[in-house]
């Protein structure tokens, strides 16, 4: 059976080995590095495709760029798009050039979301927390879908360069918003390319492969602009605290940058954990911290040392630390987190209305 990834409506699947196999990605090799993040040294960066080009760039100092898309249906941002981010602050730290757009014209095509609500989502939520979480505003090249000439008279260029044949086989169908914004989005990923031949990046969970592939063929046939083809890195979704993987884009028990103190509480107590029945039993048989998914949280976004990380881990594994213990555990550097990232949130904001005053 043929096998399609819906970027607009994807069920995650759990098998990531599987489709590293089936969509031609090449597994993600830390060594390749240098100064590697959380996600890249514990395995939640997972694949990618043509990643020496960039690691090249990064060694030997040469010009590259990354790119990322804020989808501004959302009203609040998701843990999972923290990973993202992380990701594009790793690669500017490491002498990228960085491009965020707004997808709003994405938006208002396939989700109803009008372009004046887009874009007063994007200013006061989006941006301001990819700020607050480290992304240095003043080297982001920010941008709104609906406002790029370039990119939207690019996005017209090349759609002379897809065929519905390969638009059925990537996506399984071809409505014309789908076009539209899958186009565009190849636009958004080239356009850098206008100015300054260099290789790029775009972070992405699965679910935008498509889009990705859909990018390298078209960079591929555009002959006379002479692109390099964009590589992409696959960062593993961020299941909800239930444990279900698809969550990304379901409500579920899912974190939420912004969440309130209460609301911590409330998902953190009602956690999957990969503790035993009783306390009596687990501190016999221990727990199983690879079930859990407060370590997922620890492992991802909360602990940073690795050194403490192992502890923690092993002391879970002896039964020596319960599951209530690690819920509190969990809430405690929950909140601290969200109480600096609120602070930095607020500066932020202040921070786009300067950048985009109009
Ligand atoms: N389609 C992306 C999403 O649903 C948003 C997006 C538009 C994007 N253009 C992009 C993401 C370019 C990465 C690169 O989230």
């Amino acid at each position: 059976m043929r096998e399609i990834i819906d970027p607009w409506d994807s069920l995650i699947p759990e098998d990531y080995k599987h489709l590293v196999k089936k969509f031609g990605l090449r597994k993600f090799d830390v060594g390749d590095f240098p100064n590697p993040n959380v996600l890249m040294k514990r395995g939640f960066v997972f694949a990618g495709r043509d990643l020496t080009k960039i690691s090249d760039c990064i060694k030997k100092r040469k010009p590259f760029y990354a790119l990322t898309g804020i989808m501004p249906s959302a009203e609040k941002v998701h843990f999972g798009t923290k990973s993202i981010i992380d990701m594009m602050i790793y690669f500017q730290k490491q002498g990228a050039e960085i491009y965020v757009l707004v997808a709003d014209l994405e938006a208002a095509a396939t989700r109803g979301v009008n372009l004046k609500e887009a874009r007063k989502r994007a200013l006061e939520i989006h941006i301001p927390c990819y700020i607050a979480l480290g992304l240095d505003a003043g080297k982001t090249k920010f941008y709104f879908q609906s406002e790029s000439d370039d990119v939207r008279n690019l996005a017209f260029e090349l759609s002379n360069k897809a065929t519905l044949n390969e638009y059925k086989s990537i996506y399984g169908n071809a409505e014309p918003s789908r076009i539209m914004s899958s186009i565009l989005q190849v636009a958004d990923i080239l356009h850098p390319q206008i100015k300054k031949k260099m290789p790029g990046v775009v972070p992405i969970g699965i679910d935008q492969d498509p889009h990705i592939r859909l990018s390298r063929d078209i960079a591929n046939r555009a002959r006379k602009f002479g692109f390099i083809l964009p590589s992409s890195i696959n960062v593993k979704f961020v299941p909800s605290l239930s444990g279900d993987l698809k969550m990304s884009k379901s409500e579920g028990n899912s974190l939420y940058l912004l969440d309130s103190d209460e609301e911590i509480k409330k998902k953190i107590s009602k956690a999957l954990t990969g503790g035993q029945k009783t306390a009596k039993e687990q501190k016999e048989k221990g727990g199983n911290p690879e079930k859990d998914m407060l370590f997922e949280l620890f492992r991802q976004h909360l602990i940073i040392d690795d050194k403490e990380l192992k502890k923690r881990e092993e002391d879970y594994k002896k039964g020596k630390i319960l599951d209530s213990e690690n819920k509190e555990f969990a809430i405690k550097l929950l909140t601290r987190f969200m109480h600096d990232f609120r602070k930095k949130y607020k500066k932020a904001q202040k921070q786009v209305g300067k950048l985009f005053k109009d």
